[in-house]
């Protein structure tokens, strides 16, 4: 296949427009994949992302399409469609020509199809956009194609509209793609040079790299380089996803496919990164900014004894997710265990859930949080991933010169109703109004730069409910910015529990304090002994609390010596405590480390 019979292309969208389904149906149509398994979703690999019905990890698939005639090879990438994943949607958009901006038509124009848009635009890609879902009663493809043409400036008329469920117009998808989309650049007789977009583990062949090859040829046999890193490779295998690895003789310029070259981790292979073959030195293509943490928190086994499980399951785990950031951390009230770095708080929970289904882990995961940047007098700046780690009282007074927290620009879409609620509760989290226009009479786009520690707690739950759920959103890295940010430490008679400190704004402390305490009198079982809660900042107590003593006998209820029955019930308050930590002697359930931050 010469590059003009080739197209290479993305579907992007926002969560739940129906991006995974039209992938499926594009397969079936090309014969990739079977019509009898229906709404298999084959793009979406992970266990989690099915059960889930969220893209995480891009796939990309290649089909053979006949169109006037002509034999194309089209290969489709996949694009993740949450907000945590914008970085994986801009490498999968460097390995295009173009893209799809998929629209629900009853929904139109969400957070995420804005933020797409412009990432793809911004990449100098052909934008086609379709209008999905016209089969749904409540379907209004007038109104969405007038949002798109309104804010994207795109001629209305030319909106294809389709249903990815039912099929209709879906034959003239690749049709369109093959007439608006351009061909990949580049000349097979040019020295060999692909880009590095994608890469997983597999448990059989090791790391697969997917590669956009922009110019010449590979083979096996071939030896190649790393422009990051020049060190060499011999390739082992090539070929193209089908949705599968197959195997082919070679990968010739414009198209996209994958590479098993010897690689022993992930690690070596980074994204963005230049490949050549060896003796052959190209100019390396510009690379992406890494994948950045911007939630932290700490993993604890229940159970100490079960470290190095944890430890050889989350190292497996992170073989494919290269994004996760992984150190050592040594508490004093959970012990030994690891801080981890998240892309956002749904990142984070998708990898817990994982380590807990596919590992069988039992593990304490403390509340997330932002990394905080001190700048100290001496001039030295440090990064605080813990918030025990931060400074206060005396060092904070002597040493500091200022505290500085990460913020967003994020943006917001809703029905024009719920204007005043949506500026008040960007206002009451701290949030500096940016612009606010409509898309169309009635629906309204809000930009506000909000601190990142928000989003990471509870932001997104209110604007949800506020909203009644019909309020997008999605948000963009703003940089860092001083603060005036004060650590919380709680007290459980009197002492410290580090895995419990948070950072705060100074303006939150009374309140925040206040309902810390409270809430961990709720969470609290009463145990033998009286326990004092305390929260306490800059060395001053803002509240305290006590969990009266109980004395609590569990089998009193038995009368005689039916011990069977007694078991039962010492076996079932075991099971309870199963997600308990002992602290010195007082017991703390998982809900008082991650209900920490957010408020009710
Ligand atoms: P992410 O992978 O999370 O980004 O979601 P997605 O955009 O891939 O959405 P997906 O294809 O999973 O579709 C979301 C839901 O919309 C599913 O329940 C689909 O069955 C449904 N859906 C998709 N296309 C259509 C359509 O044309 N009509 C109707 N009625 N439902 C559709």
């Amino acid at each position: 296949y010469p590059p003009e019979r080739i197209r290479n292309f993305s579907i992007i969208a926002h969560i739940d427009h129906g991006k995974s389904t039209l992938a499926d149906r594009l397969l079936e149509q090309t014969g990739v994949i079977s019509k009898t398994s229906k709404n298999k979703q084959v793009l979406d690999k992970l266990k989690v992302e099915r059960e889930r019905g969220i893209t995480v990890k891009a796939q990309s698939a290649s089909m053979f399409y006949e169109y006037k005639g002509m034999k194309y090879l089209m290969n489709l990438i996949d694009t993740p469609g949450h907000v945590d994943f914008n970085y994986e949607v801009s490498r999968s958009l460097a390995a295009c020509q173009g893209t799809i901006l998929l629209v629900d038509a009853a929904q139109g124009i969400q957070a995420q199809t804005v933020a797409n848009f412009y990432l793809a635009f911004g990449e100098g890609l052909q934008v086609i956009p379709m209008l999905n879902k016209v089969d749904l009663p409540t379907a209004e493809p007038e109104r969405a194609a007038q949002q798109i043409e309104s804010t994207f400036e795109i001629d209305s008329s030319k909106i294809l509209h389709i249903s990815a469920k039912s099929g209709i117009g879906v034959d003239q998808v690749l049709p369109a793609v093959i007439e608006n989309i351009l061909p990949p650049e580049g000349s097979i007789d040019q020295p060999f040079k692909a880009l590095l977009f994608d890469t997983w583990y597999d448990k059989y062949v090791g790391v697969v790299c997917l590669m956009a090859i922009k110019e010449g040829i590979i083979r096996r046999g071939d030896r190649i380089v790393s422009s990051h890193s020049k060190t060499k490779y011999e390739v082992t295998e090539v070929g193209i996803m089908y949705p599968d690895p197959k195997p082919t003789t070679s990968l010739q310029v414009g198209q996209v496919g994958y590479i098993i070259c010897n690689m022993k981790s992930v690690s070596e292979a980074h994204v963005g990164d230049t490949f050549y073959k060896e003796k052959h030195p190209v100019d390396p293509l510009p690379g992406f900014v890494p994948a950045k943490s911007m939630v932290f928190a700490g993993v604890f086994p229940l159970d100490a004894d079960e470290f190095s499980k944890l430890d050889e399951s989350i190292q497996k785990l992170t073989l494919n997710d290269s994004s996760v950031s992984v150190h050592k951390e040594t508490s004093a009230a959970l012990g030994q265990g690891w801080r981890l770095g998240f892309l956002g708080t749904l990142h984070m929970d998708v990898f817990r859930q994982r380590l807990e289904e596919e590992y069988n882990a039992n593990i304490l995961i403390t509340a997330p949080t932002v990394p905080y940047k001190i700048k100290y007098r001496d001039g030295t700046v440090k990064f605080i991933k813990t918030p025990a780690d931060f400074p206060d009282g005396t060092t904070m007074q002597e040493y500091v010169e200022s505290t500085m927290e990460p913020f967003v620009l994020a943006t917001m879409i809703f029905p024009e109703e719920y204007l005043g609620q949506m500026l008040e509760l960007c206002t009451t989290h701290r949030g500096e109004i940016q612009n606010h226009t409509f898309i169309d009479e009635s629906r309204v786009m809000l930009t506000c730069r909000l601190p990142m520690s928000d989003i990471v707690t509870d932001f997104f739950d209110k604007l949800k409910s506020k909203s009644q759920g019909f309020a997008s959103f999605d948000y963009e890295d703003a940089g860092y910015d001083d603060s005036q940010l004060v650590k919380m430490e709680v007290l459980l008679n009197g002492e410290p529990v580090d895995a419990l400190a948070a950072v705060m704004h100074k303006s939150n402390v009374v309140t925040v304090g206040r309902d810390i305490a409270k809430r961990l009198k709720e969470v609290i079982r009463r145990q033998l002994f009286d326990i004092i809660i305390q929260t306490a900042a800059n060395g001053k107590i803002v509240a305290r609390e006590t969990v009266k003593q109980l004395r609590k006998n569990v089998t009193a209820k038995c009368y005689g010596g039916d011990i069977t029955r007694k078991m039962k019930l010492l076996n079932k308050q075991k099971e309870g405590k199963k997600r308990m930590k002992k602290f010195g002697k007082v017991e703390l359930p998982q809900e008082a480390f991650l209900g920490i931050l957010s408020s009710k």
